[in-house]
C-alpha cells in the first residue's frame, strides 16, 4: 500500500493529496456495503420490544414504500435507527449526519428531529415532555416530522406486519447512496464535515 512521506498535515504535497483523495474515493464506495452491515447489526439492539431494531426499520421503510414514498424517503426510514448502537443518546442526530449528502434538506431535518418528535407518543409515561415538538412548531417541516413519526415510525413495532427483507431495499439504498452531494463552506460550517 502506497503511503505518504509526512506526519503533520502541513507538510503534504499536491502529489500526496491526490493520492489520498484517490484511496478516499475507493474506501467512500464501500459505504453502501458499509451501511448495509450495519443495518444488519440491528437485528441485536434494544430487547424488550416485540421486533427487533432492523424489524421496526424495515416495517418503517416498508410502509413508506407501500405509501409510495419517494427512494430518498424509504431509504430515510430505513436508516433512521441505525445510530442506536453507537449514539444511543444521539441517534437521531447519526443518522441525520449519515444520511446528509444524499438526501433533500427536507428529510435531513427530519430525521435530524425525529427522536424529540417521537417523544409525542411515551414521554408523558417517563416523566417527560410529550410536546418537546413545539420547540419547533415554525419550522417548515413541522408536520412532515409529526407524519414521519407517525406513519413510519410510532406504529413499526408489529410483529405480524409482512415487512419486505433487507435485500428488498438494496437496490434502492445503492442509488440514493449514489450521488453524493459536495457540502459547500457554508453547509461545512453549519452541519460540521471530518478532516
Ligand atoms: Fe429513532
Ligand atoms: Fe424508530
Amino acid at each position: 500500500m502506497q503511503t505518504v512521506d509526512f506526519i503533520r498535515m502541513e507538510d503534504g504535497t499536491r502529489e500526496e493529496y491526490e493520492l489520498l483523495d484517490r484511496l478516499e474515493n475507493e474506501h467512500n464506495a464501500g459505504l453502501p456495503d458499509r451501511i448495509m452491515e450495519a443495518l444488519r447489526g440491528l437485528e441485536q439492539s434494544f430487547s424488550g420490544y416485540r421486533v427487533s431494531r432492523l424489524e421496526h426499520c424495515l416495517q418503517g421503510a416498508t410502509r413508506a414504500h407501500r405509501a409510495g414514498e419517494s427512494e430518498e424517503m424509504v431509504v430515510a426510514v430505513l436508516l433512521h435507527d441505525i445510530g442506536d448502537g453507537l449514539a444511543p443518546y444521539s441517534h437521531s442526530e447519526m443518522a441525520a449526519a449519515i444520511l446528509r449528502p444524499f438526501v433533500s434538506e427536507k428529510i435531513y431535518w427530519i430525521v435530524k428531529h425525529h427522536g424529540v418528535f417521537q417523544m409525542y407518543y411515551y414521554a408523558h409515561h417517563c416523566g417527560g415532555d410529550r410536546n418537546s415538538r413545539e420547540m419547533f412548531r415554525d419550522s417548515p417541516w413541522y408536520q412532515d416530522a409529526i407524519d414521519f413519526c407517525h406513519n413510519y415510525d410510532q406504529n413499526c413495532f408489529d410483529p405480524d406486519y409482512d415487512s419486505e427483507p433487507l435485500e428488498f431495499f438494496e437496490p434502492m439504498l445503492r442509488r440514493v447512496l449514489a450521488n453524493p452531494n459536495q457540502l459547500d463552506a457554508e453547509q461545512v460550517a453549519r452541519y460540521g464535515q471530518s478532516g
